[in-house]
């Protein structure tokens, strides 16, 4: 293995994990000769000499022949990657809003100075997801992904079922624990989840499908009501992200999504996150695993880096136009509000059942995911009921379970 001088970007919860795991490595050929930080007053458990808040540091530094970057934030984080890209040096990140928002670009970067880049942790923290994509289900098509892939909204639902808590409480418990984004509400809308996603899709299908195409409805509207809606079924609510194959048409979502005591989520809990693939030959793998947190997060960091130092190659997916996304797709939901005029503007493709009390509401039906895109910012809360989808024009029923 050639040794390996690393320039850090960002020493926040991640950063330092991956700090502790890798100062903490035997006879280790990896050496960090620089580390960037925005803020020089605060106390860091690391070397003095090593904390700089210019860039340049490392740019200008000629023996720095990989970056890490691990910092909040999305244009100065692409600043410093495709600087890094620029100049061939393999890079490794976690920022998953970064790398989903500038993924076209960063591939072109790639290919055109030739030049590694690794982002293992920015899906589902400790567990291998993007790799065993790439490496295993590459010759073995994959049709369906159910997963969850956010760590806050998990451990705030854990904590709803089992516990009663209450959710501004859990929520800022897991702010505590660095599960949460700097901004929340990335974890409790769902958008965190729906970076991953598309990285997912990029992976598995070649796709770079627009952020803005893939629906995300996250957990910031569910109420007491839906809680006991759920609980009085013996059932709990889970934060799922989905993909379905049928032929090449794909489609994909993230949605709180209504699990019984036979499925893998169900017994998910807290900040674990999990991903369950079929595939057309192997069929049914799934992986379980820590989805958040500073060191599983920063193993994930540091496996990249060995990987780079050992392989001095990046991922092996390739761009295809083999697959379309569609959102023309319908699903079976429940959506509930307060007020009875939230639900009357939804177009259901078919209505199940309607419920009214004195402050809750709810309809059961068919809804199309174009329609439910829509809705990301209405005071309404949408679950999944069914682990199938449905095509609009033929009925036909795949499982998604
Ligand atoms: N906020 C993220 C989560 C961190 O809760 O899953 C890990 O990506």
């Amino acid at each position: 293995m050639r040794s390996i001088n690393i320039g850090l970007f960002g020493f926040g919860c991640v950063g330092e994990g991956f700090y502790k795991i890798l100062t903490s490595q035997p006879n280790s050929p990896f050496t960090i000769r620089k580390i960037v930080i925005k803020d020089e007053t605060k106390e860091r458990n690391v070397p003095g000499e090593l904390l700089t808040t210019n860039p340049d540091d490392v740019f200008s530094d000629p023996e720095i022949n990989l970056v890490v970057e691990l910092i909040n934030g999305n244009e100065t984080a692409f600043n410093i990657v495709s600087q890094a890209l620029s100049r061939r040096i393999p890079v490794v990140t976690a920022n998953k809003k970064m790398l989903a928002t500038h993924y076209g670009k960063l591939r072109q970067l790639v290919a055109q100075f030739e030049t590694p880049l690794l982002y293992e942790g920015a899906v589902c923290g400790a567990i291998p997801i993007l790799k065993t994509i790439d490496q295993y289900f590459r010759f073995d098509p994959i049709t369906e992904i159910a997963g969850i892939f956010n760590g806050t909204t998990n451990y705030i639902l854990t904590r709803q079922f089992e516990e009663n808590s209450a959710f501004g409480e859990t929520l800022l418990d897991a702010q505590k624990l660095g599960y949460a984004e700097l901004d929340a509400s990335s974890d409790v809308d769902a958008f965190d989840p729906k970076y991953k996603l598309k990285l997912v899709l990029a992976h598995a299908f070649g796709l770079d499908v627009p952020t803005d195409q893939i629906l995300n409805l996250g957990i910031s509207a569910i109420k007491e009501q839906d809680l006991a809606y759920a609980k009085n079924k013996g059932l709990k609510y889970r934060l799922m992200s989905k993909v379905v194959r049928r032929e090449q048409q794909i489609s994909a979502f993230v949605l709180p999504t209504l699990v019984n005591t036979h499925e893998t989520a169900y017994n998910v809990n807290y900040a674990n996150n999990f991903a369950e693939f079929k595939t057309d030959h192997g069929e049914e793998h799934i992986m379980i695993g820590k989805g958040a947190g500073s060191l599983p997060t920063g193993s994930a960091v540091f496996a990249d880096v060995q990987h780079i130092a050992t392989y001095g190659k990046g991922y092996q997916h390739e761009d295809t136009n083999d697959y379309q996304f569609t959102n023309e797709t319908v699903l079976e939901v429940i959506i509930s509000a307060n007020n009875p005029e939230d639900l009357s503007q939804i177009t259901f493709e078919e209505v199940f059942q309607e419920y009214a009390s004195s402050d809750f509401f709810y309809k059961t039906g068919k809804i199309l995911i174009s329609e439910l895109i829509k809705l990301q910012s209405a005071p309404v809360f949408v679950g999944l009921t069914s682990s199938e989808v449905f095509s609009p024009q033929t009925e036909a029923v795949l499982s998604l379970a």
